[in-house]
This record gives C-alpha cells, sequence and structure tokens, in this order.
C-alpha cells in the first residue's frame, strides 16, 4: 500500500490546530500505524497527524531508533498534554514538513506529558533532551506551530525565500 504524503511547507493544513479525538476507533488506530510507517520510511524520529492531513491531537515518536540499529519502539500518543516542562535547552531542529532547512530552537529541557495510548489507557511520559525536545515539536504540530515559527523572522524570511524560490523551479519542470 502506497504510504501516507508528508504535507510540505507552506501548506496551509499544517496551520491548522487539531481537535481531540474524542474515541479511538480502527480508523485511529490504522491512522497511527500509517504514521509509524511513513515515520520509519522518510526517517524521521517523530510525526504528528497534521503532517499527514489529518487535524487530531495525535502524534508518533521513536527517537531510540535509527537506519543502521537501534529496536523500533514507536510511542503512539492521543491527546497529549503537557504537565511539567522545566529548564531550558537549545537544540538543531529540522522537520519532515519543512523541507532542507535545520535551525536552532530554544525549547524546556525536561518535560513530563499525560496522554492516551492507542488501547485509551493513560500514559505519562518523562523527557528530557532530544526526546524532550521531540515531544514538544510534535505538540507544536497539533497547534498549528512549525519550529520556523520559533526562529527569528529574519531567518524565517530567508527561508521561506527559498522555499519558494525551490517551489517555482519545481513547478517549471
Ligand atoms: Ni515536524
Amino acid at each position: 500500500m502506497a504510504l501516507r504524503e508528508v504535507l510540505q511547507f507552506p501548506d496551509p493544513r499544517l496551520k491548522r490546530v487539531s481537535e481531540p479525538i474524542s474515541e479511538i476507533t480502527d480508523v485511529i488506530r490504522d491512522l497511527a500505524r500509517d504514521m509509524c510507517d511513513v515515520m520509519y520510511d522518510e526517517p524521521g524520529i517523530g510525526l504528528a497527524a497534521p503532517q499527514v492531513g489529518e487535524a487530531l491531537r495525535l502524534f508518533v515518536i521513536d527517537t531510540e531508533w535509527s537506519e543502521d540499529g537501534g529496536e523500533r519502539e514507536p510511542k503512539v500518543l492521543i491527546n497529549p498534554e503537557f504537565t511539567r516542562r522545566e529548564g531550558s535547552i537549545t537544540w538543531e531542529e529540522g522537520c519532515l514538513s519543512v523541507p532542507d532547512y535545520t535551525a536552532d530552537v530554544d525549547r524546556a529541557a525536561s518535560v513530563t506529558i499525560r496522554a492516551l495510548d492507542l488501547e485509551g489507557q493513560e500514559i505519562i511520559e518523562e523527557a528530557e533532551g532530544l526526546r524532550a525536545v521531540c515531544m514538544q515539536h510534535e505538540m507544536d504540530h497539533l497547534d498549528g506551530i512549525l519550529f520556523i515559527d520559533r526562529i527569528s523572522r529574519l531567518k524565517r524570511g530567508l527561508y521561506t525565500k527559498k522555499r519558494k524560490k525551490q517551489l517555482a523551479a519545481e513547478a517549471k519542470e
């Protein structure tokens, strides 16, 4: 089966605020599985539902695996909420929806998230470093925020220009 397409900046669907999931149905389970497939295929370490065009509060994350080793341990978080954010850390971030770009972003260094898993059970995730950064990045997607919304206007402007040029060149091909 074909993989779901990852939406890319400046697709307006990435700007939507996602809705909470009221019931964990087969549709939601299929979506979570599809998102894991996309995440490993890209490859990436996290993916939020709005990135595949679904404005739902769900993301998947796996910061442990790599293409040359490491067990795959995908975690699905439904209706996630921060219960703790502490410290600060600056991390160079990228995003499957923001092609060919990385930039430093300031984040909390350590977080706790409460969410539901695919069985509807409450889970508590504590994370620091890369995993904490990734969690905050994915949470942002659920609110229609990209990491480039958290960098300076100047940097964002330069990237937006570059991206528009790139899209114009692709359109001519
Ligand atoms: Ni992203």
